[in-house]
């Protein structure tokens, strides 16, 4: 039996590159899946290129612009009111693609740097906004894309939402340690033995995350460097990987790529650098007890 099916499956940032990737083929494998993007028409767009190759998938997709604390809220309560209409309701798997990257030192509407307002906190935040439901499914599975950029990288969670000095690869290394220390953090933390955090790291692929940053040189950079990436094929596999094999299996590993565990840095295991993380984030998208029932 495909183990999909029926699955539901929330993918965030499903409108291009890895996220629509996943999303295409997680639909063509039966799963329920809910793709989030940022702009209506984009959502669209990627939901008719889904049902033209699969005409039965089930795909439904849902706007939010991530780096808003009070859209990505809106998100989880429309993704809770989406699922609780259907006779399982609960979410399986959550999938935190969305990502950018941003040449210029750019606040949210929260106050908040943009690239670890998007990459960590909307992933933190909607996490446990879908809780609720995440906790109802018997195997759930929280998959957070991260990136090798993750290593050789150090940071204080006290300065990450508003850096002294800005440098778009700091800033997206940062988020990207982030994403790994959120995952281990949660596995720590997470009293519910039925959700599972993974972190993916995708390698090189050749998406159009460099060319949509607000700046020319990134932009030029990345026309470069994407042309030596794999197809966003290639980390699907470890997402699908991540969301078919069981927990045992998995046996507990942190963090993969090409389906195959790998070390992550030291930073990223290390647990008083998780603590401090956590406590930051929960400040910053006011969360008091991040495991409340
Ligand atoms: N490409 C690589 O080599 C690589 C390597 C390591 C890690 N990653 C990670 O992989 C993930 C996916 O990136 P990608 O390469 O597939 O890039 P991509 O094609 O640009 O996809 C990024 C997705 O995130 C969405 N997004 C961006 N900002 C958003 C916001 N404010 N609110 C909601 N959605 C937003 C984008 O929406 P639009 O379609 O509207 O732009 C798009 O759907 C990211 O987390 C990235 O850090 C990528």
């Amino acid at each position: 039996m495909n183990i999909l099916q029926e699955k539901n499956i929330l993918v965030t940032g499903a409108t291009s590159g890895i996220g629509f990737r996943a999303a295409l083929d997680l639909a063509g494998k039966g799963a329920n899946v809910i793709g989030a993007g940022r702009d209506a028409a984009r959502c669209e767009s990627a939901r008719q290129r889904i049902l033209s190759h699969y005409p039965r998938a089930k795909i439904i997709y849902l706007v939010a612009d991530l780096s808003e604390q009070n859209q990505v809220i809106f998100l989880a309560e429309n993704v809770q009111n989406l699922i609780q209409k259907n006779s399982t309701a609960c979410l399986d798997i959550l999938i935190n693609n969305a990502g950018l990257v941003s040449e210029k030192k750019r606040f949210t509407e929260d106050g908040i740097e943009l690239t670890f307002a998007v990459n960590h906190l909307a992933p933190f935040l909607l996490t446990h906004r879908l809780l609720p439901v995440l906790t109802l499914s018997p195997d759930a599975r929280i998959i957070t894309v991260s990136s090798n950029s993750h290593y050789n990288t150090w940071f204080n969670p006290k300065r990450a939402s508003n850096p002294v000095l800005y440098n778009l690869l700091w800033a997206y290394k940062v988020s990207k340690l982030s994403n790994v220390l959120f995952t281990a953090e949660f596995n720590r933390r997470n009293p519910d033995l039925n959700i599972h955090a993974y972190a993916v790291d995708p390698g090189l692929v050749n998406t159009d995350i460099g060319l949509k940053s607000n700046g020319i040189l990134a932009k030029w950079i990345w026309s470069l460097r994407q042309k030596g990436g794999t197809d966003a094929e290639v980390p699907v596999r470890t997402i699908l990987h991540l969301t078919s094999e069981s927990h045992e299996n998995l046996n507990g590993y942190l963090y993969w790529k090409d389906s195959q565990p790998k070390q992550p840095s030291r930073a990223a295991i290390n647990t008083e650098l998780a603590k401090r993380l956590w406590e930051e984030s929960c400040r910053l998208c006011k969360i008091v007890d991040y495991f409340a029932k």
